[in-house]
Formats: C-alpha cells, sequence, structure tokens
C-alpha cells in the first residue's frame, strides 16, 4: 500500500505575506481577478487589504462577495454565474473556510462544468480537470482550507453539509498572513482555533494516520496548545503579539495532515449540528472534541497518551491510560479557557434519531478508529445538550 502527500505549489507565511499576491498573478500572465469573499470581510476592510493591493499593481478584478457561513449550494451556483459574467481567468479568495471552500467549488465547476449541479461533487469527486488557478487567502486560523483537498457544502434542501474530496480543488498558492486574521474577535479567534486542534487531535487518531502525517499533527498540537489562549487575549485587547502568528502557522500545519489522511466521528457530528442548527464550525467541533476523544480512547489510548506530551502535560509517572485521560482533561481545560459553550441548546430531542443518521452518513465518519451505531452517536449527542 502507498500514501499520497498533496500540498499547496507555493506557501507564503508570516506577516505581510500579502504582497507576494501580484507577482504571483503577473508571472503566469492573468488578466483578470474573481475575488471570492464574504460580506463582513468586505465591511470591515480585510477584502480591500488584498484588492489595493491588486489595484496598485494595475490587475483588474471583480468581487463576488455573497458567501455566507457555512456556504450554500445556492452560493455555489451564483458565484460560478458571476465568474462566468466577470470574464475571470483566475482566482483570489479572502476569507474563512467559507469563502475559500466556496471558491474551491466555483473553480472546480468552471473546468468541470458537468458538475453544475453541486451535489455530484459529494465524497470523493470524480472531476478530470483541475480547478482554475486559485491563490487562497485565510483570515480565520482553522480551517486551513487553503491547503486541503477539501470543501464542504450545505444542501438547505436537504437539510445537510456535505464534503467533496478531490485533489483537483487543492490551491496552486496560499498565502498564510496574520495580519489579514488580526480583525477576528475573540470569539473567532477561539473557536476557529479549537477546529484546528480537533483536526490535529483526529488526524492523529484517524484510520489512516501515518508518520509524515503524525509528524504534521503532533507538531500542530504542540503549536495550538501554547498559543492558542495568548491569540485569544490579543483579540480581547487589541494588542498584537506572538499568538496570533503561532495559531496561523498551527492551523495551516494541521491543514497539511488532516488533509491528507482524513479526520472522524467529531467531523461527522459537527457537520450535522452546523446544518440542522447552523453552529459555528469551530464551536461545533469543540463541544464534541472531549466526547469523541473519550469514545475512541479505548481503541486509540497510546495516540492520546502522546497528544498528552503534544500539549505540555507532565505525564511523567503516568500510566499510558492515564495519559489519555490527561490529554481529554488538557483539551476540556483549553476549550474552558477560551470560552467555548459546553452544550448545544439547539439540539431537539426529537430530532436526536435523524442528526444520528446523518452523521454516520457524512464522508468523515468512516476515518474513525472505533464503529459506532446508531444509539451510541445518539448517546454522544446527548452529552452535549443543555
Ligand atoms: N475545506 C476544509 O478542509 C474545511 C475544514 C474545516 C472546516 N471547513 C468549513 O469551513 C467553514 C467554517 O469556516 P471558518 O470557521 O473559517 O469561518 P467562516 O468562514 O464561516 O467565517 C465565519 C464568520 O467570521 C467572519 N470572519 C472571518 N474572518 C474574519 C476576520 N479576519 N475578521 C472578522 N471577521 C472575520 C466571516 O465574515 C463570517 O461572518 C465551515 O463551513 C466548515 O465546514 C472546511
Ligand atoms: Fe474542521
Amino acid at each position: 500500500m502507498s500514501n499520497r502527500i498533496v500540498l499547496n505549489t507555493i506557501s507564503y507565511h508570516g506577516a505581510g505575506a500579502i504582497k507576494e499576491i501580484p507577482g504571483e498573478i503577473q508571472r503566469r500572465g492573468y488578466q483578470k481577478v474573481f475575488v471570492c469573499s464574504d460580506p463582513d470581510l468586505v465591511k470591515f476592510g480585510v477584502t480591500k487589504k488584498v484588492t489595493d493591493l491588486l489595484d496598485e499593481a494595475g490587475i483588474a478584478w471583480s468581487l463576488y462577495d455573497e458567501v455566507k457561513p457555512n456556504p450554500t449550494i445556492q452560493n455555489v451556483q451564483d458565484g460560478v454565474e458571476a465568474f462566468k459574467a466577470a470574464e475571470a481567468d483566475c482566482i483570489v479568495t479572502v476569507g474563512g473556510g467559507s469563502a475559500m471552500d466556496t471558491a474551491k467549488a466555483i473553480g472546480i465547476i468552471i473546468n468541470n462544468p458537468e458538475f453544475a449541479d453541486v451535489r455530484s461533487l459529494e465524497g470523493v469527486a470524480p472531476t478530470t480537470k483541475h480547478a482554475v488557478f486559485t491563490i487562497a487567502v485565510p483570515t480565520t486560523a482553522g480551517t486551513a482550507a487553503e491547503v486541503t483537498i477539501n470543501y464542504v457544502i450545505t444542501d438547505v434542501e436537504k437539510v445537510r453539509k456535505f464534503v467533496c474530496v478531490d485533489t483537483n480543488d487543492a490551491p496552486e498558492v496560499a498565502v498564510v498572513d496574520p495580519e489579514m486574521m488580526a480583525t477576528m474577535p475573540a470569539g473567532l479567534t477561539a473557536s476557529t482555533g479549537m477546529d484546528a486542534l480537533t483536526h490535529a487531535i483526529e488526524g492523529y487518531t484517524t484510520k489512516g494516520a501515518w508518520e509524515l502525517t503524525d509528524m504534521f499533527h503532533l507538531k500542530a498540537i504542540e503549536l495550538i496548545s501554547k498559543n492558542l489562549r495568548d491569540a485569544v487575549a490579543e483579540a480581547k485587547s487589541g494588542e498584537p503579539g506572538s499568538g496570533r502568528e503561532g495559531m496561523a502557522l498551527a492551523q495551516y500545519i494541521a491543514g497539511m495532515g488532516f488533509s491528507n489522511v482524513g479526520l472522524g466521528i467529531d467531523h461527522a457530528m459537527a457537520h450535522t449540528l452546523s446544518a440542522h442548527y447552523d453552529t459555528p464550525h469551530g464551536v461545533a467541533c469543540a463541544m464534541l472534541l472531549p466526547i469523541a476523544m473519550e469514545f475512541n480512547k479505548p481503541v486509540v489510548v497510546e495516540r492520546l497518551a502522546d497528544v498528552a506530551v503534544a500539549m505540555g502535560v507532565d505525564t511523567t509517572g503516568m500510566t499510558t491510560d492515564e495519559a489519555a485521560d490527561a490529554a481529554i482533561a488538557a483539551v476540556r481545560q483549553l476549550s474552558e479557557d477560551v470560552n467555548i459553550p459546553k452544550v448545544c441548546e439547539a439540539i431537539k430531542a426529537d430530532e436526536l434519531d435523524q442528526i444520528a443518521d446523518d452523521a454516520l452518513a457524512d464522508a468523515c465518519y468512516p476515518g474513525n478508529p472505533r464503529e459506532a451505531d446508531h444509539d451510541t452517536v445518539v448517546e454522544l449527542f446527548k452529552k452535549i445538550m443543555a
């Protein structure tokens, strides 16, 4: 059996990295940029940081900013029409996972129009052509959609989120500039950071994990544990610091790993909560993380003990079992310190059967190291009910 690693062709990291964007477009000879972003980022002037650079370089661009959090099939289809109307030849996406995922789907459909219905892209999509050339600029520190081969779209009609996995959607260039994340409020910094921690822990314990992805995941867990509290404090105070920079890098490293091996039951359940109740993705992941770790512990106890060490827990004198419990406790403590809610008040008892079925049908579930049946998933959801 062989393993596969897919990453960006080029990635830039650090404050001021967005200055590299015009050169990356010009040296490839592209003429018109389709900028895919969202309305809040336009309002806060975040998108403008990139479009000002395009203006300065004399590069023509057209803005599509109708992406909503947990983006919909409609967002993608409207974006495809906007791309055609703009007569653009490349994409720069500025945003969190929602804008970047929408841009990925648009870029895929432009070059593979037989998937214009969007739904047919679910799972491992059999596209034949690479997406439109894309530069991805994350403005949150969590999803790592700028480096992953996945995107997640909401089917409003069927009340479900679906994951599309396709090596043709990996953006060629990622520009991970912590200054693009500076306007994130504390709550968003916390929830997106916990999404990144969930990627790293699920990626480290998923069925397909191997040495190369282990390396990324352990480093990401270490960096997130060191930096997330500081990043949240910096977002509250407005003072610059090293936490935000650390989180920008950590979430990207987690993405280098999980994109190549998959996730597990936490993300499967989290997607379901977002589809039914519009729960922000990072909040859903974070609430479920210690619960998913507890459920998986019997089959990944040694791996969870490694997580404890990566999180900075002194495990000297502990048994493997105790160290695994210490990892779960450390995750709970970190969630509490950054004010993640413990319960999801929106969950309705009479919908538990449906959301459990949906979670088991999610593309992330098969990566989970331990099998769960319907009743078990219902019990797991009950643990985060009010
Ligand atoms: N492609 C992947 O591999 C992958 C991985 C994990 C999650 N996801 C998906 O990504 C989506 C979640 O993305 P997200 O958590 O980054 O949030 P998001 O993109 O949904 O953004 C949430 C809100 O935060 C605002 N925001 C973003 N950056 C900001 C900034 N710098 N300052 C102020 N406000 C800002 C946005 O305008 C939006 O209102 C979900 O749909 C999830 O399923 C994708
Ligand atoms: Fe995620």
